[in-house]
């Protein structure tokens, strides 16, 4: 089947699409509780003739991944949605506006899993034509940070025997139906951070008496930011944020404490590394220089996506072949960070994006934001994307 074929298809599958992905947006799950989600995508693999779905990741009933094979032996390309929403409550009059307070489908899963679902759909009915096997990963959890989902099925074994994995985003701050791709870096690394200022408390009118730890604090913003500005090669990029500040509650107590939560982010593992050390030091120095001591946690989250050149160049080129060479473009690097990146630590795979957003259609709301919504029209887009992009990368890998 050709992409012409392919995508004449996913058109087909454009209202039942638009109508699973609403049905879907009205019911989110935050990471690790996608039960009725994943029962729900286990029933319409079953509906479709799929067999041997494998539930679950970590011990919960989470996430699901079932194979595709083709009429011929061949290589294995996976396909990858995740499927969590995010603990937050949606603000919007959708008729299919979320059903529960404080979970919200707000960075647009539910459009990943009904398309995912639609290429499963779209893919199982030309399966003759296909020498080797497609994976559907449905990946719970990948808003988690600290328990990232994709490394729980990483290690539940869904990349065995996998050749390339791909995976799309919905991008509201894209006008919709552009696709954007890029080779190489193109989204952050991400880890996470607390420390806490241990000084010792006393009155407001004797700091002699005391040691103030919100003074090492106050210094420590300030010192932390030179790490980007003079121990990172300008050339190279870094990020380092400060997410809470907490000291004290009266006005004349010089408190014991003062604790701080934020996040590093940067593209290049080298630089990571860097950055985690000088984060350390200038933390443990501040602390000795006001006579505090500080109390350090740092816990690596996400690695940065890079996307395989070879992968990101057969995705462009699918993509000029589905949407058109005007409405493909370059992606920026992107400060931001998924935990697609754990899966091409492993085997090479490309993370591309699909445009969602309509003024129009009131979608450009940023993503994780409680009236982000996306633009059903670009399903059929999406769904032909990853169908093509699945017999394009078979093709490769079989020639290889
Ligand atoms: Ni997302």
């Amino acid at each position: 089947m050709d992409v012409t074929g392919i995508k004449d298809m996913a058109q087909k599958m454009a209202e039942g699409a638009a109508e699973m992905r609403r049905f879907l947006h009205a019911r989110p799950e935050a990471s690790w509780q996608e039960v009725e989600t994943t029962r729900f995508i286990a029933s319409k693999l079953e509906e479709i003739g799929f067999k041997d779905i494998k539930i679950g990741a970590d011990g919960k009933p989470v996430g699901l991944v079932a194979d595709l094979k083709g009429k011929k032996d061949g290589p294995t390309v996976a396909l990858r949605a995740d499927i969590d929403a995010l603990g937050l409550t949606e603000e919007s009059d959708l008729p299919y506006k979320s059903l529960f307070a404080g979970a919200a489908h707000a960075c647009g899963h539910d459009g990943h899993i009904t398309m995912l679902l639609h290429a499963a759909k779209l893919l199982y009915s030309i399966k003759d034509e296909l020498t080797g096997s497609v994976r559907f990963i449905f990946q719970p959890a990948e808003e988690k940070g600290d328990h990232s989902g994709a490394h729980e099925m990483i290690r539940e074994g869904v990349l065995d025997g996998v050749g390339a994995i791909a995976g799309m985003h919905l991008w509201s701050h894209v006008p919709s139906g552009k696709v954007q791709w890029r080779a190489g870096p193109v989204m952050a690394s991400v880890d996470g951070w607390n420390v806490k200022f241990l000084g010792q408390g006393g009155h407001g009118a004797m700091p002699q008496n005391a040691i103030d730890p919100t003074v090492a604090a106050a210094n420590f913003i300030l010192a932390l930011q030179t790490i980007v500005s003079r121990e990172v090669n300008p050339l190279e990029t870094g990020v380092i944020s400060v997410g809470k500040l907490v000291s004290g509650d009266v006005i004349n107590i010089i408190p014991e404490r003062a604790e701080m939560i934020g996040n590093i982010r940067t593209f290049n593992p080298d630089i990571r590394d860097k950055m985690e050390a000088g984060f350390r030091r200038i933390a443990d120095g501040i602390a000795a220089t006001y006579r505090c001591s500080a109390e350090i946690k740092y816990t690596t989250l996400y690695p940065p996506v890079i996307n395989d050149s070879a992968l990101a160049e057969l995705l462009r080129d699918t993509a000029v072949k589905v949407v058109g060479e005007n409405n493909v473009e370059e992606s920026p690097m992107l400060m931001t960070s998924e935990d697609f990146s754990f899966y091409q630590k492993k085997v090479p795979g490309v993370l591309f994006f699909l445009g969602s957003g309509d003024e129009a259609k009131k979608t450009t709301a940023p993503h994780h934001s409680p009236r982000f919504n996306i633009d059903d029209d670009v399903l059929p887009t999406g769904i032909a994307l990853m169908s093509s992009f699945a017999c394009a990368a078979l093709e490769k890998l079989k020639n290889r």
